[in-house]
């Protein structure tokens, strides 16, 4: 015996000789009940929390399903160890229930009730950690044939769907993850039980919202009896909840706020939430500007309200960067207290048209004349950009109005180059040279005017151009710097051309303007 003792490594010696010392200290305090120092594999009567929590992590990983399962254990084997190590941690690591199962074992806490004296909440989150789900309702604790296993309470009332046969779509987890989360675009989301009765009663009208508003935007429902992730992951506690999640998104969500929830509330508030790619236009000036700035093809949408409607908003978003939508608001339907631009324009309220950017301003290129609906008006707005694509950027020379000099046009703050094309007559020669000259330069940053000489003759005296010359002429005009040059030769594209390419490349304009303001 003693030639073995001495065998053994001097290690295993004395991890020998101190099992020898403590065992007849843990034998003299017999233990009723559970072990839960040895449940968890730490000193006994130990208070050290970090010994604890350390303990408790690796047991319950040991114990999670993942784990345990693959390990040879039933999942109910793995439910009960688990329940068994949480219990343990949470006994030892409170110091009140730790006295207390010091002084009485397991017996004295079961006094409490629940299952070692669980609180609801600390069941729940029990529960949530060995499914990683949330359960249904209430969890209990339960002793089933001497294992300890969980017990889904469940909520009375119904479980099912109340919207599967409406426009409002019912979300699943994987939806919800795929589309909600990792989103592109708004979505409004209702989050409802089917055993709750403002859920139940808010139906009809959210039904009607989801009618009106499925073809703007993404409208859905969650119902939280089955998709209780989901919605404890979106903090839901009260029901129905109506959220606006915007198109970011990392945004957080909108909380809806217009009172008592209804068809109509829920319209204005997602009409609010909207984002709106539309520009209001006023007056005819502010049309031009808008006009003369854009390089995508245009419509406009005449209405009597007064913000753009959710249509037309979604088109704006969907056409982004595709094609301009503006809207002038407020017009009247009766025709008697038309709106400045409504006087314009020979529209009925409400009417889309599509303006020609080229020609002269207030020329209506197309009218929308179908039904205002959103999936028609979409085939109509993209005809219009292939029309447009076909066509190029507008490529031709714009007429120089007094309208659009006042706009800033080639006027004594524009800091672009203007191309000013004086005419006089009709030459045939001469107008397919600006139009060839127009489609070169269509995409530059120059600006192609053309004005009539007979009618500006005032032009002449800015350019110091004789008047007796009953001709075309062609000026390179620097506005800002009230800086001119007038092309001399035949004008034909080739020479024309290279007086523009000179121009724009530097060569100097020296010629100052005559007139202290030019007049149109
Ligand atoms: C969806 O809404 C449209 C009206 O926008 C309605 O005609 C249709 O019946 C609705 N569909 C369902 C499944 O309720």
């Amino acid at each position: 015996m003693a030639l073995r003792l001495l065998g053994l490594a001097p290690t295993a010696m004395r991890a020998l000789l101190v099992l020898l010392v403590l065992a007849p200290l843990c034998a003299a305090r017999p233990r009723k009940g559970k072990d839960y120092y040895a449940i968890l594999g730490v000193p006994d009567h130990t208070s050290d929390k970090v010994v604890l929590k350390k303990a408790y992590r690796e047991k319950s990983l040991e114990f999670h399903p993942d784990k345990c399962v693959s390990t040879g254990s039933s999942t109910e084997e793995c439910q009960a160890k688990f329940i068994e190590v949480s219990t343990a941690h949470e006994v030892l690591s409170d110091p009140e229930k730790k006295q207390i199962y010091d002084r009485d074992g397991e017996e004295g806490l079961k006094e409490g009730g629940n299952g070692g004296g669980k609180t609801g909440e600390e069941a729940k989150q029990m529960f949530r950690q060995f499914f990683g789900r949330e359960p249904d309702g209430n969890v209990r604790i339960v002793n089933r044939g001497g294992q300890m296993m969980f017990m889904e309470e469940g909520e009375p009332g119904s479980q099912e769907n109340i919207y599967d046969d409406s426009n409002a779509t019912e979300l699943t987890s994987d939806i919800y993850k795929a589309y909600v989360n990792e989103r592109i675009e708004p979505w409004v989301i209702q989050f409802y039980k089917p055993n709750n009765d403002e859920s139940v009663e808010i139906h009809d009208e959210y039904v009607k919202f989801a009618d009106t508003f499925k073809a703007f935007l993404n409208v859905a429902v969650v119902n939280c009896r089955k998709q209780r992730d989901i919605c404890s992951g979106a903090s839901i506690n009260d029901f129905p909840a109506f959220r606006w999640f915007p198109a970011e998104k990392d945004s957080p969500p909108e909380v809806f706020d217009e009172g008592t929830p209804s068809a109509k509330t829920l319209g204005k508030w997602a009409n609010k939430l909207m984002p709106d790619h539309t520009t209001i236009l006023e007056d005819k000036r502010q049309l031009r500007q808008w006009l003369d700035n854009q390089k995508l093809p245009t419509a406009v949408l005449f209405t009597d309200k007064s913000s753009a409607p959710p249509m037309w908003k979604a088109l704006s978003r969907e056409f982004n960067g595709r094609a301009a939508l503006a809207v002038v608001l407020r017009c009247d339907k009766v025709g008697v207290f038309k709106t400045p631009l409504q006087r314009e324009y020979d529209v009925k309220i409400p009417q889309i048209v599509k303006l020609d950017p080229v020609d002269e301003i207030g020329k209506v290129a197309e009218k929308f004349e179908s039904a205002m609906r959103k999936d028609i008006l979409n085939l109509w707005l993209i005809k219009i950009i292939a029309v447009g694509r076909k066509a190029g950027p507008a490529a031709s020379f714009r007429e120089w109005t007094k309208e659009r000099l006042e706009a800033g046009d080639c006027g004594s703050g524009d800091s672009q180059f203007c191309f000013l094309w004086l005419k006089a007559g009709a030459d045939p020669a001469v107008e397919d040279a600006t139009r060839q000259l127009a489609q070169k330069y269509r995409t530059d940053p120059i600006k192609l005017m053309w004005v009539n000489i007979d009618v500006s003759f005032g032009l002449l005296e800015a350019f110091g151009i004789p008047e007796a010359e009953a001709s075309d002429f062609f000026v390179a005009f620097r506005p800002k710097r009230s800086r001119f040059k007038v092309h001399t030769g035949p004008l034909r594209f080739a020479e024309l051309d290279a007086f523009v390419d000179g121009v724009i490349n530097g060569g100097p304009l020296e010629a100052k303007l005559k007139v202290p303001k030019i007049e149109l």
